[in-house]
């Protein structure tokens, strides 16, 4: 039977996983949920216990609400740690981080267990700290032409994202970018451009935009800016997958400690990674059809208030709900 893996986390991602599993409930999909993330830290020390990740391992597909905890910020042990373990472990290296709005259709493909997160780090005898950013060529390959196989079935664009005008990984980075657009998919139109000035270019001009192709940090920050243009971090909700074994799914935004425990984050970015749970995940194109509709009539009639509304998470998730049950394809 299906399972998905529900890892609520800290701040705001109890209250919109809580939607989500009402979701899973109505399409009839089986779950169970794991300690994970800032509350896992307290419970047990690990911010991905050793029972969650095989958990996840034996899951059909997982849900990540959110993690971070305030008071573990700049800890040694911190939330943050385990879901980069959990990304790794899982081999999950594509992050597709939509961002869609009218006239606007986005879709961020984030490379996600490489890159500035995943080099070398630590502190020098001299008293330097430091991060590197390492990529190798097989991890370049696999990324690209997973963003190359995305636009053939959109708009055929890709803009790879880099800074080769200073980072010796970007000139590997465009070189296999190249390689792999010129000989596999002649039929994808392929440019470059630089990190600092197609921020702009998304703040400015984003309804030229299709697929982006880009490294985990320039993604990690890219991603965050294509959600403010197109109606914030409340309606982000991205998938993370790798070649087989069980996707991640889990919304862009954080565990949102300004708003957390009012019961107003919006859920709309965790329901739309359930769809994409559902589509590629599960298998199941109709019920994500389903579910994606209701979402954006529930977004019209139960705003939260990052949307200027006043629903609240639960209103919102009833709205989702209710047109999710008149659906016809349930
Ligand atoms: P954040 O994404 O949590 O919040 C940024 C802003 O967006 C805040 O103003 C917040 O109120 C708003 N926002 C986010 N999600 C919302 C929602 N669903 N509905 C309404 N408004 C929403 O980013 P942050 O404040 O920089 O980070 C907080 C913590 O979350 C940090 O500990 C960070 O490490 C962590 N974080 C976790 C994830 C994850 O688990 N995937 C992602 C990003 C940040
Ligand atoms: C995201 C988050 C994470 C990232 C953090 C919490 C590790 O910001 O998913 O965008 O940087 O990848
Ligand atoms: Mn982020």
């Amino acid at each position: 039977m299906t399972h998905v893996a529900v890892l609520p986390g800290d701040g705001i991602g109890p209250g919109v996983a809580a939607e989500a599993i009402r979701v899973l409930d109505a399409v009839a999909v089986g779950h169970s949920e794991h300690p994970f993330g800032g509350n896992a830290i307290l419970a047990g020390g690990s911010p991905l216990p050793d029972a969650t990740l095989a958990a996840c391992r034996e899951a059909d597909g997982i849900l990540l609400a959110a993690v971070g905890l305030p008071e573990l910020e700049g800890k040694p042990v911190r939330p943050e740690q385990g879901l980069l373990a959990l990304r790794k472990e899982l081999g999950v290296y594509a992050n597709l981080r939509p961002a869609s709005a009218p006239g606007i259709d986005i879709l961020i493909v984030r490379e996600l267990t490489g890159g500035l997160y995943f080099g070398a780090k630590g502190t020098r005898d001299d008293g330097t700290w430091f991060d590197t950013c390492e990529y190798t060529r097989p991890e370049v390959e696999r990324i690209a032409r997973r963003a190359f196989e995305i636009a053939q079935g959109r708009g055929g664009r890709v803009t790879s994202v880099d800074k080769v005008n200073v980072m010796h990984t970007s000139r590997l980075w465009r070189d296999v970018v190249n390689e792999i657009g010129n000989a596999e998919y002649p039929d994808v139109v392929l440019d470059h451009a630089l990190v600092d000035s197609f921020a702009m270019t998304i703040v400015e001009q984003p309804e030229t935009i299709d697929v982006v192709l880009t490294e985990n940090t320039f993604g990690d920050i890219l991603s965050d800016v294509a959600a403010a243009v197109t109606g914030g971090l409340g309606l982000a909700g991205p998938a993370s997958l790798g070649d087989d074994g069980p996707g991640l799914f889990e919304p862009v935004h954080g565990s949102a400690p300004q708003i957390a425990g009012r019961g107003i984050a919006n859920p709309a970015a965790m329901l739309r990674s359930t769809a994409l749970l559902l589509r590629h995940g599960l298998g199941r194109a109709d019920d994500a059809d389903a579910l994606e509709q209701s979402i954006d009539s529930a977004l019209v009639k139960a705003p939260t208030p990052d949307l200027g509304g006043t629903a609240t998470t639960r209103d919102a998730g009833d709205a989702v709900l209710r047109a999710l049950e008149r659906s016809p394809t349930l």
